[in-house]
């Protein structure tokens, strides 16, 4: 039987403890945030994944998983720490130098070591090798297995993800992903591919980097689109019937923590010949202020205009605010000199983790001039649109997700990627 530390217990590291604990391995878990253990030893968890909580109660009312805030000796530890970027969007790294730094105490020669947090290219070969070699182990000869395996869950799928996913082992040897291999193996139904670290990294990096190419791309065409009269949806529909064509949706901008994030770590590393990649985040970093744009000349002519937001989070059906545009969007119309009175709804965030009123969904929308959609949550995609006209001064809606039911009555909406014809109130 194995024993497994995994280091840092959040949307990674939780649910990867969760079903290592199943498979029947004993699992340590360590966090540097108290709350995150007190929570989980009484077998509560802070975060929102459908069916986690359920198996974290499991696992830790049977002793398979504990948790405490220092590692303890083990056969495998692995690495689900933050990778932010700074402000000036260069990597943040020091939570993973920092957790791997932790581990030293505890290694013993034969032990797997493997980050699975997102990392720059070259973070395996250049930043954590060095740490284990300093503190004595040779990796390059397997005194240690390291190895990098990113992680490519979707929040909301998590515990399907987790064990269905294909799996990319990115060994600093090819021993090393061959040992690691082992680890997965025991819960994982997916496929495993074994490469080298530089390769995975770069790998799960592309992947997220061509998603934000592609929906800057849709950004641009839902902003030409506008100028050009063109319903943006039915252009990228029918360019979709194309078999090699795959063109993503428009949005108010790209949030959450690893989209907007990843391709910033390859632009650091080769900023000269990463042109497109830097324009993609340039697109998708300009979507909130074209959001203003469009309320701005709805509400040209009214003193101020009450917006009722639908939607705090960066995506639908999930309460993470992180990287969110929708926030963003909020406080640039809070900020405004037109003194706009914004009311916020969303079904999945709480007060206490944005700096902002939340109201019920009826009360953002009485008497609102405009109401503006930002998150494609479910309760919003089957709404009845005739609630629109029953508690708004004017029934006018800009759905920046494209994603509401057809308008009733007078309602009028107008989603992102067919503006051409957007009204000015009071004209
Ligand atoms: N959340 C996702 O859907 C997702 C998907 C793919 C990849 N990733 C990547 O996985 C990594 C982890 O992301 P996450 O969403 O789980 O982050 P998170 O913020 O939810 O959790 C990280 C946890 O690590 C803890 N921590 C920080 N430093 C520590 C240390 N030195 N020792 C112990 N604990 C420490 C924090 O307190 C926190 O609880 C990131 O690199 C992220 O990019 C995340």
């Amino acid at each position: 039987m194995k024993n497994i530390c995994v280091v840092g217990l959040g949307h990674i590291g939780l649910p990867i403890s969760g079903v290592l604990a199943e498979a029947g391995m004993n699992v340590h878990g360590v966090d540097i945030d108290e709350n995150v253990i007190d929570n989980l030893q009484g077998g509560s968890i802070l975060i929102e994944e459908p069916g986690l909580e359920d198996l974290i109660r499991g696992v830790v009312k049977s002793g398979r998983l504990t948790a405490g805030g220092k590692p303890e000796k083990a056969d495998v530890f692995i690495v689900a720490v933050p990778t932010p970027v700074y402000d000036d969007e260069s990597a943040n790294i020091t939570y993973v130098e920092q957790a791997v730094k932790s581990i030293l105490p505890y290694l013993n020669k034969g032990n797997a070591v493997i980050v699975e947090s997102t990392v720059p290219p070259r973070t395996i070969q250049d930043k954590v090798a060095p740490v284990l070699e300093e503190a004595g182990w040779d990796v390059a000869a397997n005194e240690i297995y390291l190895a990098h395996c990113p992680e490519r869950v979707i929040p909301g799928s998590v515990m399907k993800e987790i064990k269905e996913n294909t799996l990319i082992i990115g060994g600093y040897t090819k021993e090393a992903a061959a040992e690691v291999a082992e680890v997965y193996k025991l819960f994982l139904e997916g496929e495993i591919i074994e490469t080298t670290a530089i390769t995975a990294e770069m790998s799960k990096l592309m992947e997220n980097t061509y998603r934000d190419v592609n929906i800057a791309l849709a950004n641009e065409l839902a902003k030409i689109s506008a100028e050009l009269d063109v319903n943006a949806h039915e252009v990228i529909r029918l360019a979709n019937v194309h078999p090699r064509v795959e063109l993503h949706e428009p949005g108010p901008g790209v949030g959450g923590h690893c989209i907007p994030v990843d391709s910033y770590f390859v632009i650091e590393k080769a900023k000269d010949v990463s042109p497109l990649m830097q324009t993609a985040r340039e697109i998708n970093n300009s979507m909130p202020e074209f959001v203003l744009s469009q309320i701005e000349k709805l509400t040209r002519n009214i003193s101020n205009p009450k917006i009722a937001v639908f939607g705090l989070s960066y995506k639908g059906d999930v309460d993470d605010v992180r990287g969110s545009p929708a926030i963003d969007v909020v406080f640039k119309l809070v900020n405004n000199k037109k003194n706009y009175k914004v009311f916020c709804h969303d079904p999945y965030v709480r007060e206490d983790q944005v700096p902002l009123r939340i109201h019920p969904l009826e009360e953002s929308l009485e008497k609102a001039d405009v109401a503006l959609v930002l998150v494609d949550h479910s309760e919003y995609k089957k709404m009845d649109t005739s609630i629109f006209e029953d508690r708004m001064k004017t029934p006018v809606v800009l759905d920046m997700r494209n994603c509401l039911p057809e308008a009733k009555g007078d309602t009028r909406i107008y989603p992102i990627g067919d503006l051409s014809g957007l009204e000015v109130l009071g004209e």
